[in-house]
């Protein structure tokens, strides 16, 4: 089974209509996911002239492959920012979120978006889970949010209670992107797709290079997930987190709510209404990339688990996809660099971005447009709240470095025969240059193996047969081509 998501699916690419990138615009925005079309919109709104380049098609990046649960009770989020922070900095996180909620609800009721409301729980497994679904109910409480304490639960496993939050949204967020790409387009935004920015100089205004043209613009929004510039080293203050979904047709009753647990083993479910029914969406076995067990025994733990706890379940899709976490678990919104408010960043929504996006294309917005948005203090980039972080970011990139050093080391032996299919290694060719082969329908390729963003070995995914760099998440075809950034260049060919 080929792994595209159930929404990819649903809404597939269109054909590539080849456009020129070339002349000027107020606003150059990167990247075809929720942060970027709707960042792209407002400002279209406002009236400024705006293009938008994506390096493949619009939904292609995390944003087509989310869950797309679209809620303020976020998993035991609210604690991870509650460890690092003052209590204020939680409150405003609520504020951003419920706001983008609003956007969101707003949105889709007038642009025919179909979405559902569910309660969303976030259920304890066992007694660590229980306490920590119970710190998470407090700190909700504390923020303003309706939440409350329900001890039995209507899933087919044993559970240790949950936090319940009613009236959340579920959708599918490619019928969400297509609806923001129509609007900005109406408002004049150009989207040109297949457009992969490589380069970017700021100089009186900020030149964009891509393979298929250049571009001038006053101001450059960068809505790639994880930048692909890298002067603002925002991949040193964030992991590549990856994680798995299966869709499943279903002969029991539909899940009730949007779940995700607190403790292990980590799983989300959500229901998705279909004209045949109700499908089951299950979520989870999350590592950083590139990193641990093979990626197919992530896929076979969900299936096992899955088949254990709604026998006869069918499976119709399975796919995977990555966000970042950052450090010092808040999104980073503003200026690349200090002080040079001409290149604005966005991302890191530790697998919360359905509102975080959405609060982060508002606080972009705002900025671009000379507005203020009080909440937007606790996103802002090289604010006082990244210093927290800084702990976490010296164990970040400990690990980077083991990872480095692990990946140059590690006895990579000459081998005679190509790796079978399905599969691929990494060794030394004859000159000593670590080159990385697979096998993947019938063709065996060779690549270099150095990861083109700083250098990091790559490692074979056998789920998706892509080069996963396990440095800071950069993925790459068997051909060496660009999956994923923040690299933009392909590897090289051996
Ligand atoms: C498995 C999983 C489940 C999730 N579930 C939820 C959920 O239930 N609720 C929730 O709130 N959040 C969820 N998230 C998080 C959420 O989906 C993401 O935070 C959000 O979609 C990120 O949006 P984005 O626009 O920043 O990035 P993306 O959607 O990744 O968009 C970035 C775009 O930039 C393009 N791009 C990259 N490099 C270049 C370049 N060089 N030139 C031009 N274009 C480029 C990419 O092709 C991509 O289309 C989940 C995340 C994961 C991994
Ligand atoms: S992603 Fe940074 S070195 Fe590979």
């Amino acid at each position: 089974m080929a792994l595209v998501s159930l929404w990819q699916d649903r809404h597939p690419a269109r054909d590539l209509e080849q456009q020129p990138v070339e002349g000027h615009a107020d606003v150059v925005v990167v990247g075809g996911g929720i942060t970027g079309l709707m960042t792209a919109l407002l400002l279209g709104r406002a009236g400024r002239s705006v293009t938008l380049l994506e390096a493949e098609h619009v939904g292609h990046g995390t944003t087509g492959r989310s869950t797309a649960k679209v809620s303020l009770l976020q998993g035991t989020q609210l604690s991870q920012i509650a460890q690092r922070h003052a209590a204020d900095v939680v409150v405003d996180y609520v504020v951003a979120n419920t706001e983008a909620q609003a956007w969101v609800a707003r949105f889709c009721d007038d642009h025919q978006v179909d979405v559902q409301r569910r309660p969303a729980y976030t259920y304890a497994h066992g007694s660590r889970g229980r306490t920590a679904a119970r710190r998470e109910l407090t700190l909700a409480r504390r923020a303003g949010l309706d939440a409350t304490w329900q001890d039995e639960l209507d899933l087919p496993f044993p559970t240790a209670g949950a936090v319940r939050l009613d009236n959340q949204l579920q959708l599918d967020p490619m019928e969400l992107l297509h609806a923001l790409a129509e609007q900005a387009t109406a408002h004049g935004v150009r989207i040109v797709e297949g457009a992969r920015v490589l380069k970017v100089r700021s100089e009186d205004r900020v030149r964009v290079e891509t393979e298929s043209g250049t571009m001038v613009a006053d101001r450059l929004v960068v809505a790639t997930n994880m930048p692909i510039l890298d002067r603002g080293g925002f991949f040193a203050r964030a992991h590549p987190a990856r994680s798995y979904g299966i869709a499943f047709a279903t002969d029991q009753p539909r899940v009730d709510g949007m779940y995700l647990s607190a403790d292990a083993p980590s799983r989300s479910l959500r229901d998705v209404p279909t004209a045949d029914g109700s499908l089951l969406l299950v979520g989870g076995a999350g590592h950083t990339t590139g990193r641990g067990a093979p990626e197919s025994t992530r896929f076979d733990s969900l299936r096992r688990w899955t088949a254990e706890h709604y026998p006869g379940a069918r499976e119709t899709h399975a796919w995977s996809a990555q966000d970042y976490v950052p450090a010092h678990a808040l999104p980073y919104v503003g200026p690349l660099v200090p002080r040079q408010e001409r290149i604005l960043v966005a991302g890191g929504y530790s697998k919360w971005g359905m509102t975080n996006g959405v609060a982060a294309a508002l606080a972009l917005a705002a900025e671009i447009l000379g507005g203020h948005i009080e909440w937007a203090r606790v996103m802002r980039t090289w604010s006082r709240h990244e210093v927290s972080g800084a702990p976490e970011h010296l164990r970040i990139n400990g690990e980077v470095g083991f990872e480095m050093a692990r990946g140059w080391v590690r006895p990579l032996r000459p081998a005679s025969e190509g790796p079978q299919e399905g599969t691929g290694r990494v060794r030394y060719d004859h000159l000593g240059a670590p080159t990385a082969e697979a096998t993947v329908n019938g063709h065996t390729a060779r690549v270099s193996a150095v990861c083109t963003h700083l250098g990091g070995i790559v490692r074979f995914n056998d789920a998706e047969r892509t080069w996963d760099c396990p440095l800071h998440g950069s993925r790459f075809g068997p051909d060496g081509e660009v999956v994923e950034g923040p690299a933009v260049c392909g590897l090289r060919r051996a």
